[in-house]
């Protein structure tokens, strides 16, 4: 009798996964899907109108309807298909496109070195450990650049958190390494009864206070600019904390809890968002993928599975653990002082 059959296919699939991944990246960093957001058109005006070589041209177009993001109709005419409308087109509210032009800027290239970065254990970044941020922030193009990739990267998880947390409840937020303040923006958007604000880096007060303004917050919403090194956590009902504490080391994990217990008054709540690894650490993809990147990017981050968060969660004091999916993989935990 034979036994089942074994193919290579997932393995091949597997090892030529960047090619789609690229694709998709030169898609959004040509302006594929902002050109096609009015109208369709056809192949030759697209490929004019993007600034592309005759040759490689139809291949690069129909391998985009091929990946299901753009679709041909029988005039040969190309469109966006729904969720590349929604979500890469530039000049709607939705759009996430700069999430994938930092992958392709900053994460593409740098995890060429993910061997190295495995052999040595170091991260490959050229950055120092603390000073990740501030190298980062040292030049306005790349500090704006990282900006809009934040927002367009916590942009579906602040909408999500905006309807699957008790709002109601509480009255003042405080999100803690904020960015621009996507998620602070969200929730007051969507609460009209919530006022509060970000912290984080001095730097980001600017693009903090215009991202704010531009959503007509600012009577609302305020930068608390500090150091959550040297300085303690502002005070606010609800604290969250998001794609934070994968960047640093378990001590700074603990610290960075601790500090944030001792800023809640007591019924307030934690909100922590990442990523997370399964508890079996055998299935989540996305957490141990981030995990790894947080290996090349930072010099002491990883990521963690939700009992791992909610051991240290305990450890700072906090009951009545809970963890909720959001959207794009990752997940919520909400902890009460
Ligand atoms: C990975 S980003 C996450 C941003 C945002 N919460 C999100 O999910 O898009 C980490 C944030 O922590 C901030 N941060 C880093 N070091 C900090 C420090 N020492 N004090 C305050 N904020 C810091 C960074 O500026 C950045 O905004």
């Amino acid at each position: 009798m034979e036994g089942p059959t074994l193919t290579p296919n997932r393995i091949i699939e597997l090892g030529y996964a960047f090619r789609g991944a690229k694709t998709l990246m030169s898609a959004v960093e040509l302006g594929v899907f902002t050109a096609l957001a009015g109208s369709p058109l056809g192949g030759n005006d697209l490929r004019r109108q993007l600034g592309l070589a005759d040759r490689g041209a139809e291949d690069f177009l129909d391998a985009l309807v091929a990946l299901g993001l753009l679709q041909r109709d029988e005039h040969g005419r190309y469109r966006n298909a729904p969720e590349a409308d929604l979500y890469l087109d530039s000049h709607k509210a939705t759009y996430i496109g700069g999430f994938l032009e930092n992958l392709e800027a900053r994460e593409y290239g740098l995890w060429g070195s993910l061997t190295t970065a495995l052999r040595t254990g170091k991260p490959q970044t050229g950055f120092e450990a603390k000073a990740h941020f501030g190298s980062l922030y040292s030049d306005p193009k790349r500090l704006n650049f990282f900006m809009k990739s934040l927002t367009s990267g916590s942009l579906p998880v602040a909408r999500a958190m905006a309807e699957r947390f008790p709002w109601p409840r509480y009255k003042t937020i405080v999100d803690v390494g904020t960015g621009q303040g996507c998620l602070p923006v969200q929730i007051a958007l969507s609460h009209s009864h919530i006022n509060g604000g970000g912290f984080d880096l001095p730097v980001l007060k600017t693009t903090f206070d215009t991202y704010v303004e531009r959503h007509e917050l600012s009577h609302r919403l305020q930068f608390y600019p500090g150091d959550f090194f040297a300085d303690p956590l502002p005070s606010a009902e609800v604290l969250v904390m998001g794609r934070v504490l994968h960047n640093w080391d378990l001590p700074t994990k603990h610290m960075l809890l601790k500090k944030a217990y001792a800023a809640l008054p007591s019924d307030g709540a934690l909100i922590i968002y990442e990523r997370l690894i399964d508890d079996e650490r055998r299935t989540g993809v996305g957490g141990l993928l981030s995990s790894l990147n947080m290996l090349i990017m930072t010099a002491g981050g990883f990521d963690f599975t939700a009992a791992d968060c909610i051991g240290w969660i305990q450890g700072a004091g906090f009951r009545d653990m809970q963890v909720e999916p959001l959207v794009t993989g990752h997940s919520m935990i909400i902890a009460k002082k």
